[in-house]
């Protein structure tokens, strides 16, 4: 008779339960063939009384997004394109400390899945690998009165791309787990991971504030000593970056020695 050369690698709430070992995160999963983006679907289930830990994911999207108004490739199967709901009880202003807690998970996470690969957080959370993107953070929330209600942490990884998959443009810049180790990634694995980790952090976050936050990401940032530019309503600056302050902004050190922080910033 016929049978199936090759089962189709679609992702099932099936394949994750079995690594999971979170309390709340990803406890209960919505998985998609086709959404416009993760982040949108997220924010519906929200709007339908979605519990904190609801995790969205896609095997592709159409218009997947990034900060800054980026676009991101999100090509069928090949990524891990998710979004997690997240209600934290802090004021809103303390949002970057979630994006840098984010970064640092999932660091932590890719480095115990794909041990071959050493990432490294250029501020404030895109990973790089040998200077090339591999994933993005992109953390959107709604506050009342200063008090966040929700955060949606939206989470692309580029998994098992090869340099094919990538539009010419893309080349130079980015790259896949896969191209970088050489080995394919058990993506159902690295979501478990990602989410174990971020359980973790959220834990000693609450416990200890910001504060071994910012070492851990600082003991894997790539961008500590290089030259950052940005920008403000004055025009353009640059400095080296040498650390965090206590709110996750980035301390610049300029020419003239003077300090100047920056919180959010195209720092390509
Ligand atoms: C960035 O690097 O600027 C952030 C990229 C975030 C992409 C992810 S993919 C899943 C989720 N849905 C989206 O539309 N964006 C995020």
């Amino acid at each position: 008779g016929y049978r199936l050369l090759s089962q189709p690698d679609k992702l099932s709430p099936a394949d994750i339960l079995p690594y999971l070992r979170t309390r709340v995160l990803g406890q209960n999963i919505h998985c998609f063939d086709e959404v416009d983006s993760t982040q949108n679907v997220a924010q519906r289930l929200i709007r339908d009384g979605a519990p904190e830990g609801t995790l969205v994911l896609a095997e592709r999207q159409t218009a997947g997004r990034g900060r800054l108004g980026r676009h991101w490739h999100s090509p069928k199967g090949k990524g891990i394109y998710m979004s997690l709901v997240v209600k934290p009880e802090i004021p809103l202003h303390l949002t970057p400390h979630l994006t840098l807690l984010a970064a640092v998970a999932l660091n932590r996470a890719i480095r115990k899945v794909v041990p071959e690969v050493h990432p490294a957080i250029k501020w404030p959370n895109d990973l790089l690998i040998n200077g090339k993107k591999i994933s993005g953070i992109l953390l959107e929330s709604s506050a009342e009165n200063e008090q966040l209600q929700y955060i949606v942490t939206g989470v692309g990884i580029s998994c098992n791309l090869e340099q094919s998959d990538y539009p010419e443009e893309l080349n130079p810049k980015a790259t896949s787990l896969m191209i970088e180790s050489g080995k394919r990634i058990d993506r159902a694995r690295l979501i478990a991971e990602f989410l174990g980790q971020l359980e973790e952090l959220y834990a000693l976050y609450y416990a200890q504030g910001f504060s071994p936050i910012r070492t851990l990401w600082e003991a894997s940032a790539a961008t500590l000593g290089q030259t950052v530019r940005s920008s403000d309503a004055n025009g353009n600056f640059e400095g080296t970056a040498v650390g965090l302050n206590e709110w996750g902004g980035l301390i610049l050190r300029m020419a003239d020695g003077t300090e100047r922080t920056i919180y959010s910033a195209d720092t390509r």
